[in-house]
């Protein structure tokens, strides 16, 4: 049901109803959260939350914006306080319009002159609007409204200027025969003497609203027995509002601390569930596309590299420079070029010799009589989702790099097949075997590994693996399992990085092979050192 039928029932149900007074989209959602069937947008609240008087210091439009967060953030109706009508019968009808885009369902006019001010400052000084072009405002209103299902509310200030029953009563029969669809009749009196009074002689001709803000001691039954038809409690929320935030400003000044405030006010969680931050979460599933986090690096920079002599007395492979700057530096780099932001190295000869901006370190202090795997194990912890492993003293192409992380498979290693031509061996290569088998467009050929040993026979060697990895979040976690088994082995700590794959291929998991013609180099000598400067990588 439209909101402005709903506030239509509430005049016509035949029991009091209550209109809950809010001045923004978050009291308004109170209101409604705690059982009001119906809201009055207060001009003296909404001004005072804009710390501004009520005196049509605020702006229509900027009345009415506030209107629109009262509006979407409920599903019950909302009678606007449109004071005076903000000028003369065309601007209401401008009002009644653009409130009816807005769905507030009513709106409440009174008969004193633009700008108005408050009942309650300086009343009986007041002047009140001539009948007859008040009479104009309220036939504008009703003859521009789209819907039948809008009301319009003519307030009687009679009795808060100063004038008596008579006079009260022959405007509130003009704006009736108007077409006032209820009337809202004031009063500041402490006691409800003229609105008793004023409902005794007006005999339900239409609905009567009231607004006990002075006579608030009378005992609704008063009214229910009067036959009024609306109570609306016009200030009570920005007012509690104001007794809140001094007590909680007071308390805050003083103490200089927030400890004993926080279990006195609402939790940052009630915010948010008012703001209903829930249903945005539900709606970044269904509409956002699914963003993974960015991969994570691991580099394995723990031995010494025995063959540099003089380059490696001190300092490790992955701080050897090449071309100006240090191996590891030209890693990190190439991998925040590719948002690899987290990078884990693990020292181990050296290691205060080994630096690198926004890095963490793990050491490997055992350097010298374990394994890669058991310096891997070191960085246990970070192996997590989407991680890339290399070795730290290889240096590659920016595309090796890129083409392993769009590698859809679980794990995928880059594999040189032109290692025929490398400079020089040393023994260590990890050379791989591989197994091929035609994919479903037969031209391209997946190769999966079989085994990788330094020590294959020629015959058996289909390429070198560099000394990178990929390996997806299910991927990692295979990594981690097969470390996991392999630690119960005596000579885990011995144990090189082809075991761990070794070990991966005989428990079943793919590793997925992606073959480079050259572009990389590990610096295990001399030779390759002075290469790799030519290469200028
Ligand atoms: C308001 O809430 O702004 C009203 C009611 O108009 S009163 O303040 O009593 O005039
Ligand atoms: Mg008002």
């Amino acid at each position: 049901m439209n909101k402005a039928k709903m506030f239509r029932q509430m005049l016509a149900s035949g029991d009091l109803e209550f209109l809950m007074e809010a001045h923004n989209g978050l009291s308004a959602r109170i209101v409604e959260q705690t059982g009001f069937k119906g809201i009055w947008a207060s001009g003296l609240s909404i001004s005072a939350a804009m710390g501004v008087r009520d005196n049509n210091e605020a702006s229509w439009t900027q009345v009415l914006e506030v209107c629109e967060f009262i509006s979407d953030a409920t599903t019950i109706p909302v009678l606007l306080d449109g004071d005076t009508g903000y000028g003369n019968f065309n601007n209401v009808r401008r009002l009644v319009q653009k409130l009816e885009q807005r769905e507030i369902a009513a709106v409440c006019i009174e008969d004193k002159l633009f700008p108005k001010t408050n009942s309650f400052i300086k009343g009986e000084k007041q002047p009140l609007a001539e009948i007859d072009e008040f009479v104009g405002k309220i036939k504008a209103a009703k003859d521009q409204q789209r819907s039948d299902d809008f009301s319009v509310v003519a307030r009687l200030e009679a009795f808060i200027a100063g004038w008596g029953m008579d006079e009260a009563l022959r405007r509130a029969e003009a704006y009736y025969n108007a077409g006032a669809d209820a009337l809202l009749v004031h009063s500041k009196l402490t006691r409800p003497d003229q609105i008793l009074a004023f409902a005794k002689e007006w005999q339900n001709k239409c609905p009567l609203i009231i607004v006990p803000t002075t006579y608030y001691s009378t005992p609704i039954e008063s009214f229910e027995k009067a036959g009024i038809s609306v109570v609306v409690w016009a200030n009570h929320n920005v007012r509690s509002c104001i007794t809140a935030m001094t007590a909680t400003c007071k308390q805050i000044f003083n103490e200089r601390s927030l400890c004993t405030v926080e279990d006195q006010i609402a939790p940052v969680k009630e915010v948010f569930r008012l703001q209903n931050a829930g249903e945005l979460l539900d709606a970044e599933l269904r509409y956002l596309p699914v963003r993974t986090e960015p991969a994570r690096a691991i580099v394995l920079a723990a031995v010494q590299g025995e063959p540099f002599h003089e380059l490696t007395r001190e300092k490790p492979k992955s701080m050897i420079n090449v071309g100006g700057r240090p191996l590891l530096h030209r890693m990190v780099s190439l991998f925040r070029q590719e948002d690899i932001k987290d990078v884990t190295v693990i020292r181990g000869f050296g290691k205060e010799h080994v630096h690198a901006d926004n890095v963490e370190f793990v050491d490997n202090d055992d350097f010298e009589i374990t394994g890669e795997v058991f310096t891997l194990d070191k960085a246990y912890r970070m192996l997590d989702g989407e991680m890339v492993i290399a070795y730290g003293d290889i240096v590659f192409r920016k595309y090796i790099l890129q083409m392993l992380l769009d590698a859809p498979e679980e794990i995928a290693i880059a594999v040189d097949s032109s290692w025929r031509q490398r400079p020089s061996f040393n023994g260590m290569e990890d050379f791989v075997t591989v197994t091929s088998a035609a994919t479903q467009n037969s031209v391209e050929k997946k190769h999966w590994l079989k085994q990788m040993n330094p020590g294959l026979d020629q015959e058996s060697i289909h390429g070198e693996w560099i000394g990178l990895l990929h390996a997806t979040a299910t991927g990692t976690q295979a990594i981690k399992m097969a470390i996991d088994q392999l630690r119960d082995l005596p000579e885990f700590s011995k144990l090189q990085m082809f075991d761990l794959f070794n070990h991966l291929v005989k428990s079943g998991v793919a590793v997925a092979v992606h073959y480079i013609v050259g572009h990389w180099l590990d610096v295990d000598n001399l030779t390759d050192l002075a290469a790799a400067e030519r290469l200028n990588f």
